[in-house]
């Protein structure tokens, strides 16, 4: 791409930020949209989120990207959070207004559009999550929000799995967030779920790892979800596949959370074709 002085610049701020494939996703979407954008990392140091965001809207960035650590932080800074994120209560996208920045959340609506474009349905499931950190309490708010009959919410330490079904339960209106502790999962009912792997098991370099081992809890899955990507192939969907189970990792929902900020950004929608070639080339990337 040709940069000029007409190029309008987005970015990333987190710490670190060094392996992201956000750049890739964003100026891939640049370049076959034709649109004079660049998208760079910027490593923020703790301490320095307040003045990044200042900084960035006086040097008239376009909008940013917000991941690890500092996606909650980030919510002081901003003129405006759109609900969804302030229910979550954590923001991974900026989009410049009159002022300053607007917050979303774009890695729910991301991990929809990933599984939905996948044929997985959360409307009317009974569903396993596993953990309670903060991608799992996303996922409770999404499986909540998109109306799944039931979530059992797995997790090591139960206090927190109690913590996070309470706050999505309250928050929604509903009552769908049973929260139990990880090694009660011999307790699940005997039928077949749909299971979102939420927790930090199994990420390179733990690869050898799955939350749960037994073999008796994978056949209770019939499709299971990683919210990991790196590595493409983890011991959870190993597991799941092995028992008779279908199996997705996380790229998808990373190239949809990229995309719909995109969209923000950009005001336009991304056509299915589009994001597919985009996901064709990052799996590319990733050698997968
Ligand atoms: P993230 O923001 O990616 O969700 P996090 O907030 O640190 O990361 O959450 C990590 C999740 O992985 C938690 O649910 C954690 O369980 P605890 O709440 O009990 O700590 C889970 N986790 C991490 N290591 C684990 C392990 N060895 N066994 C079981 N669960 C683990």
């Amino acid at each position: 791409m040709t940069i000029d002085g007409y190029t309008r610049t987005c970015g990333l701020i987190g710490n670190p930020v060094e392996h992201t494939l956000s750049p890739f996703i964003h100026n891939t979407l640049a370049e076959k949209l034709s649109h004079n954008l660049v998208y760079v990392p910027f490593h923020v140091e703790e301490g320095q989120v307040l003045p990044a965001i200042s900084g960035a809207y006086a040097l008239n960035l376009f909008g940013l990207n917000v991941t690890v650590p500092y996606k909650s932080q980030v919510m002081d800074g901003l003129i405006q959070i759109d609900e969804l994120a302030e229910k979550i209560g954590a923001v991974n996208t900026l989009v410049r207004m009159e002022g300053g920045f607007k917050g979303y959340n774009t890695d729910m609506p991301g991990l929809y559009r990933a599984m939905s474009s996948e044929g997985i349905q959360i409307e009317g499931q009974e569903i396993i999550l596993l953990g309670a950190g903060g991608a799992a309490r996303a996922v409770a708010f999404l499986c909540a929000s998109k109306n799944a009959s039931k979530v059992y919410l797995l997790n090591r330490s139960l206090e927190k799995a109690e913590a996070v079904a309470g706050e999505v339960n309250e928050k929604t209106g509903k009552e769908v967030i049973y929260p139990m502790a990880l090694s009660d999962y011999h307790r699940l009912p005997n039928q077949k779920f749909l299971a979102i792997q939420a927790t930090s098991v199994g990420l390179y370099p733990d690869v050898d790892n799955a939350v749960i081992e037994d073999e008796a809890f994978y056949r209770k899955i019939h499709t299971g979800y990683d919210l990991i990507y790196k590595p493409s192939d983890t011991r959870f969907m190993q597991l799941v596949r092995q028992q008779g189970g279908k199996a997705f990792h996380g790229l998808k929902m990373l190239l949809y959370q990229g995309i719909i900020a995109y969209e923000l950004w950009n005001d336009l929608s991304v056509p299915e074709e589009m994001a597919l070639e985009v996901y064709k080339v990052l799996k590319e990337k990733m050698g997968i």
